[in-house]
């Protein structure tokens, strides 16, 4: 139980949904054996049919782990497609350098390495460069990643981000620990301001641990 949803609705969406085969289900048994966090199955599907619905083909994730969301991602997207993904952990990136070559996807994808907010800070030639731009990293610098990332997606292009709901605790006050509070607030804070910009149309689907979409209507300029 996540306190996103009835236990008995995710239960049944999720037994609807197909079992992952090949490289996906290798890599979401790791994830479970070795506890390292990857996309739910519902939220890899809606990233799935979002992908193919937009022809998405340029994606920029922040938070690659083992690769699990940027593999995932990268065969919705199909021939041709390009991902850069940034990842702060040496030992998730060897894995995810592994899991990427296992896939055939070496040519496609290009991990940065270092903390997001200074590497999106040196990826300054990639204005209006990507489709979409998918966050799965530390919650609390949302709104930095926001900031640092805008300008790199197309007008028309999704900005997707998941565990916005953080177990119920953004929505609700009972349900906050003590020491989540400052991620909370942020959390808080950030989902206001994508739904408010005029640059911006957001929906905040509660499947996984909640996931926003934020279509880009219009460049934007943020004050720091
Ligand atoms: C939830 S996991 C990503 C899972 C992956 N998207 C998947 O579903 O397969 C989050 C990852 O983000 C990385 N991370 C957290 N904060 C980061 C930051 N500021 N810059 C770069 N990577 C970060 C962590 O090291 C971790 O590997």
């Amino acid at each position: 139980m996540n306190n996103i949803n009835y236990e008995y609705i995710q239960n049944y969406i999720n037994q609807l949904l197909p079992e992952s085969s090949g490289i996906l289900r290798e890599l979401e048994e790791y994830a479970r054996e070795n506890h390292v966090p990857i996309i739910t199955h519902e939220v890899g599907n809606l990233l799935r049919i979002l992908i193919k619905a937009t022809n998405t083909k340029s994606i920029l994730e922040i938070g690659t782990a083992i690769g699990y969301s940027t593999i995932l991602m990268g065969m919705a997207a199909g021939e041709g497609f390009k991902i850069t993904t940034i990842e702060k952990n040496k030992e998730m990136i060897d894995l995810a350098i592994k899991n990427i070559k296992a896939a055939g996807y070496e040519n496609n994808i290009t991990i940065l390495e270092g903390d997001a907010s200074e590497v999106l800070k040196s990826l300054k030639d990639s204005r209006d460069n990507y489709d979409m731009i998918f966050i799965d990293a530390a919650k609390g610098q949302y709104m930095d990643f926001l900031h640092l990332s805008f300008d790199k997606l197309k007008v028309g292009g999704l900005f997707i981000c998941d565990n916005v709901l953080f177990r119920g605790m953004v929505a609700e006050k009972s349900l906050v620990i003590r020491r989540k509070i400052t991620i909370v607030k942020r959390l808080r804070k950030f989902l206001s301001f994508i739904s408010n910009h005029e640059a911006m149309q957001t929906v905040i689907i509660p499947i996984g641990d909640g996931i926003s979409i934020t279509l880009k209507q219009k460049e934007a300029k943020f004050d720091e």
